[in-house]
């Protein structure tokens, strides 16, 4: 007899880069929530992401991290960042290490496309999970804009993780120069 799987909890789940990301994949996750991220309060207008990175156990879609490269200026000088957002696991597949398993994967690809770092916005509750996985919080007032030509003060977290070995954070306000995502 062939050596028995281990069980599902067992098993380590590898990421995989996702040929796409809709609201079915995103459902598949969350579910069919009106708020799965908790934001809706912010009413703000987020971009989609363009690069998506999954966890799969067997068929089923359990975990998803994007990837969009952003305009920012930080101090007044103009570059840019890779913008990490959407993160999700599957509720009853929690707390087994997948959102360090499908970020680490997503910033594996982040390193290959050239800026030096890294950023996201989150609830403040979830500051500790991030820390735990190398970002940092962006302290002050952090700048978005929004349709209309408005630019907004960020109500999240703006937290930033180094994609590169001598990358470090530079002094000054941070603007981002297009929605957030
Ligand atoms: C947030 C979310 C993605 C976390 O997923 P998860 O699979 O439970 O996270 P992990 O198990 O990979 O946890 C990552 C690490 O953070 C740690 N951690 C979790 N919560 C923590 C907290 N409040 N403080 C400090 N560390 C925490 C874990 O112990 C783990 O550390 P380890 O890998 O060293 O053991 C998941 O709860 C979710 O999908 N929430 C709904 C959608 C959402 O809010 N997404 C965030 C958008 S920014």
């Amino acid at each position: 007899m062939p050596p028995s799987q281990p069980s599902a909890p067992d098993r380590a789940l590898a990421a995989v880069r996702l040929p796409r990301y809709t609201k079915a994949e995103l459902e598949e996750i969350l579910g069919g929530g009106e708020d799965p991220f908790g934001v809706a309060e912010f009413g703000l207008t987020w971009l989609p992401k363009e690069d998506h990175f999954g966890v799969k156990d067997g068929a089923r879609l359990v975990a998803h991290a994007g990837l969009r490269r952003l305009p920012i200026a930080v101090g007044g000088v103009a570059t840019e960042v890779i913008g990490v957002g959407g993160v999700a696991v599957a509720p009853d597949v929690r707390g087994r290490g997948l959102a360090r398993t499908v970020v680490g994967a997503a910033l594996d690809h982040a390193r290959t496309m050239g800026p030096r770092h890294a950023l996201l916005f989150c609830r403040p509750p979830l500051v500790g999970l991030y820390q735990r996985l190398g970002w940092r919080v962006i302290e002050g007032e952090v700048l978005v804009e929004q349709p209309g030509s408005r630019v907004v003060t960020m109500p999240l977290r703006t937290m930033v993780t180094p994609l590169h070995k001598d990358a470090s954070w530079p002094s000054g306000p941070v603007r981002l120069r297009s929605l957030p995502m």
